[in-house]
């Protein structure tokens, strides 16, 4: 089996990134990250990239006219690489219908919430002013509607009484790095497709939650 070629997109600190690259050199993942896409030239996450020694790129949105010119060079872009799987990953910006289509199926996101509660931004204080028990983060497969594709798998995390979004954000970060890994390393052993609307992992439909999460 050929190992995994990904393309990861992001727009800052890059530390789900990291944790993907660290994967990749230990074995974890059945891949390597061949380039890491920024749409900001100061995305602390490219400094990552070279330290590791991967190609990076910086697109800049602020050079295109419309959101639409914007994503076909993207999409040009990322198929130079001819990726096996987009991995998006902190980065900031609400993708065409073209795009995503393209890539259907084979482009992943992490979102800071037990989706499908909190899409879009402040996901952290949103679940604290829900009193919820438990908030966390979903990997989706990315379709049309934003933060909507089929979970993938969801790691929870406990709220606690005196959480701030701060201390909050920081936890679920640290689950973060690890489910992100387990996921994009499903994918790289071939375990997991989307299907029409529904992930399958290991020939079965998930449900709305996902796979259950287990460190493996
Ligand atoms: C993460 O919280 C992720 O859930 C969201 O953007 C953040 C990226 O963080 N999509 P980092 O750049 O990987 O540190």
């Amino acid at each position: 089996m050929a190992p995994t070629r990904l393309v990861v997109l992001i727009s800052g600190s890059g530390s789900n990134l990291q944790a993907i690259i660290d994967a990749c050199q230990s074995g974890y993942i059945r891949g390597s990250v061949v380039s890491v896409i920024s749409n900001k030239a100061d995305a602390y996450g490219l400094t990552r990239a070279k330290n590791a020694g991967i190609d990076t790129q910086v697109l800049s949105h602020k050079e295109f006219e419309s959101r639409e010119a914007y994503d076909a060079a993207l999409s040009d872009l990322i198929d130079s690489f001819d990726p096996d799987l987009v991995v998006l990953a902190g980065f900031m910006r609400i993708l065409t219908a073209s795009l995503v289509q393209k890539f259907r199926g084979k482009m992943l996101n992490i979102h800071p919430s037990l989706l499908p509660k909190y899409q879009g931004l402040n996901t952290h204080q949103r679940a604290i002013d829900a009193q919820d028990a438990f908030h966390g983060a979903s990997v989706h497969f990315v379709t049309e509607e934003l933060d909507g594709g089929p979970v993938v798998c969801q790691a929870k995390v406990p709220i606690l009484p005196n959480d701030t979004a701060d201390t909050l954000a920081q936890r679920v970060h640290e689950q973060e790095h690890k489910l992100y890994p387990l996921v994009v390393k499903w994918f790289s052993e071939r375990r997991l497709t989307m299907e029409a609307d529904y992930a399958v992992f290991d020939d079965q439909n998930l449900p709305a939650e996902g796979a259950p999460y287990s460190e493996e």
